[in-house]
């Protein structure tokens, strides 16, 4: 499989490497780039001819015999058409490649976007969204230029110095050949010393770049938060803090800039005036024409000119690589979270749930979860209760399988989850969470993301049994209405909602309620409650609560405290037992019925 390719550490080696990481991409257009390779040909060959003609007519006008003229203005044509023949050939060869390159970028795009959701839930916690995005948009990016640039003008330029130093020797001595080459070789080794010096403030530059945006998405997207503590200014100072950084960064770099630039320029000056002032020396002795000297002058102009180029360019390429470099790097990271090979598709059976004797922690040293041993069976409801933190959360993460435990396994119909493809087990649960986020697009779109092949009707019934229509009903375009990036433009029980209906639309047979109905009036709670009890029916159920009034009529409660399961059994059982649930039950019912009295409408509160 392709992917393996990536993996391996390649990408980490010397950045050249990324073009042969790119290499496969391309060579799916093969015919295109035999003729983009043919184009650049015609292209050089006109452009080496032109200096010719040019002498031809030079030396024409100023021997002056006969009638000259017409055989200057021929020469002068052909001239002008060799000039116009080696920039159409250049236009119609990057025409051509354009296309392979696009069509790369395409498939390595793609390619790091299915890495990165291929990666653990950690990996995406610790990096910055705006800065992954950045990376991709660079590195691709950087694709195309170092395409464009490096393989279709600067290789190109260092083959035509060698043909014209090759010309110039046979021509003209060993002298104009050794100039040229001399310079071309001071020339590159300069280039490529400095920019490697200036590597590291490019770097920081980048760095910068990608510190600042990331703080300036941040902050935007927590627009709401800012508003609420009036911290504009707060956020104004962090972020031109990190602009400061940027810009002390760039000013270093346009210094080294200024440096390479300065001494690329006095290379090329000198060997300009160097072949020139020998070009006099031979015209004087009688050695070379007037036409032999403007084509020497014409040579050395048209070989330094993209030379002049490659000195911004280099520093370009540098960076290109180092964005592909970063961007293949991407792909190297492994994620921790893997299917075993040939691991065979969760069997589902009737969906019983088994935690046993399951420890984790996500640092070393603070434990969240230890030895939890509980069971669902098949079709019924367990209820984990237990203060904000306990670790209840994370013990849907683990059924998911985002993490692996550290001691003990999570079983579904005896299969440990570690042993069974995560599509096939992620495709067995439905969850409603804790917050849920939306995609910025319709409410309709929403929905069918639990299940992207649904049909509109499917959509609209699985709306109604999330007591959503009364909702949309209202809404003036109804489910084509537009819910705004993360769904913010839907409050917290509308959203929850939504969640329900995508979960009654992937109809799985597990079910995970994580505080579902926290963010909830308790009119709407009843509502929802009445429907989740329906889709729940003859499901294997996991729910998680912070209300004890909502999972009394739970098979099974387990009562989880720092980590530990303290106490489970029935609500009467509990109860009868007297100890952590009874206690918190009682507190929950002597707050609601306090908070009802002058109220009239109960609110439970928050354990
Ligand atoms: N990705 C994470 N990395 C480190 N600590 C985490 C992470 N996710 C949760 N925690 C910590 O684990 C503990 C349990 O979290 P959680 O399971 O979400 O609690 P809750 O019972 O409220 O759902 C909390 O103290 C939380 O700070
Ligand atoms: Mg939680």
């Amino acid at each position: 499989m392709r992917r393996s390719r990536f993996d391996s550490t390649e990408a980490r080696g010397f950045a050249w490497g990324a073009l042969a990481l790119i290499a496969p991409y391309l060579l799916e257009y093969r015919a295109r780039i035999v003729l983009a390779l043919a184009c650049l040909v015609a292209a050089k060959v006109g452009s080496i001819w032109a200096p010719f003609l040019l002498k031809h007519a030079v030396d024409g006008m100023s021997a002056a015999t006969g009638d000259w003229l017409a055989a200057a203005a021929g020469l002068i044509v052909a001239y002008g058409l060799a000039r116009f023949a080696n920039v159409l050939f250049g236009e119609i060869r990057d025409t051509l490649f354009g296309r392979v390159t696009e069509h790369a970028m395409r498939r390595i795009g793609l390619r790091v976007f299915e890495h990165l959701h291929a990666l653990d839930l950690d990996f995406h916690l610790e990096r910055r969204t705006g800065g992954l995005a950045r990376d991709i948009e660079r590195g691709t990016n950087g694709i195309s230029f170092l395409m464009r640039f490096f393989v279709f003008n600067i290789a190109p330029a260092l083959v035509e110095i060698v043909v014209v130093a090759a010309l110039l020797a046979w021509n003209y001595g060993v002298g104009y050949a050794a100039i040229t080459l001399a310079s071309v070789l001071i020339y590159v080794g300069f280039s490529v010393a400095t920019t490697e010096w200036r590597t590291a403030y490019v770097r920081e530059a980048n760095r910068a770049d990608s510190a600042s945006n990331t703080l300036a998405i941040d902050s935007l997207l927590n627009y709401e938060t800012v508003k609420y503590f009036g911290n504009e200014a707060h956020e104004a100072r962090r972020y031109d803090a990190e602009l400061e950084r940027w810009e002390s960064a760039r000013r270093r770099n346009r210094l080294t800039l200024f440096a390479l630039n300065g001494g690329q320029a006095a290379i090329v000056a000198c060997a300009m005036t160097g072949a020139m002032l020998l070009a006099a020396v031979d015209v004087n002795r009688g050695r070379m024409t007037i036409g032999d000297f403007v084509l020497v002058n014409a040579f050395m102009m048209q070989l330094f000119m993209p030379l002049n180029f490659l000195g911004m360019v280099y520093r370009e390429i540098k960076g290109s690589l180092a964005a592909i470099e970063q961007m293949f790097g991407l792909l190297a990271v492994q994620p921790r979270i893997t299917d075993r090979p040939g691991a065979p598709a969760l069997a589902v059976r009737g969906a019983e749930v088994e935690f046993r004797g399951v420890s984790f922690r996500y640092h070393p040293d603070r434990p969240i979860l230890d030895d939890v041993s509980f069971a669902i069976p098949s079709g019924s409801k367990l209820a984990v209760v237990g203060a904000s933190g306990a670790g209840k959360s994370t013990l849907v993460k683990l059924l998911f399988r985002f993490h692996d435990p550290d001691g003990g396994a999570v079983l579904i119909d005896g299969q440990d989850i570690r042993g069974v493809t995560q599509s096939s087990l992620r495709a067995a649960i439905g969850i409603v969470p804790q917050d849920t986020v939306l995609f910025d697009d319709s409410l309709l779109e929403n929905i069918r993301f639990g299940r992207p092949g649904a049909s509109d009707e499917e959509v609209r019934e699985a709306v109604r049994l999330a007591h959503l229509a009364e909702f949309v009903a209202e809404l003036p375009a109804g489910l084509a209405t537009r819910v705004g990036e993360r769904g913010l433009k839907l409050s917290g029980g509308e959203r929850q909602r939504v969640a329900i209906a995508r979960t009654i639309l992937k109809r799985p047979p597990i079910l995970v309620f994580d505080e579902a109905t926290s963010s909830l009036d308790s009119r709407s709670e009843r509502l929802i409650l009445d429907a989740l009890a329906a889709i729940a029916t003859g499901h294997t159920s996991l729910v998680i609560a912070h209300r004890l009034s909502t999972v009394v009529d739970a098979d099974r409660i387990v009562v989880l405290a720092h980590g530990c399961v303290v106490e489970q059994g029935r609500h009467a059982e509990l109860l009868a037992a007297d100890g952590a649930y009874a206690a918190l039950w009682r507190h929950q019912q002597s707050a609601a019925a306090s908070a009802a009295a002058p109220a009239g409408e109960a609110r439970e509160p928050v354990a």
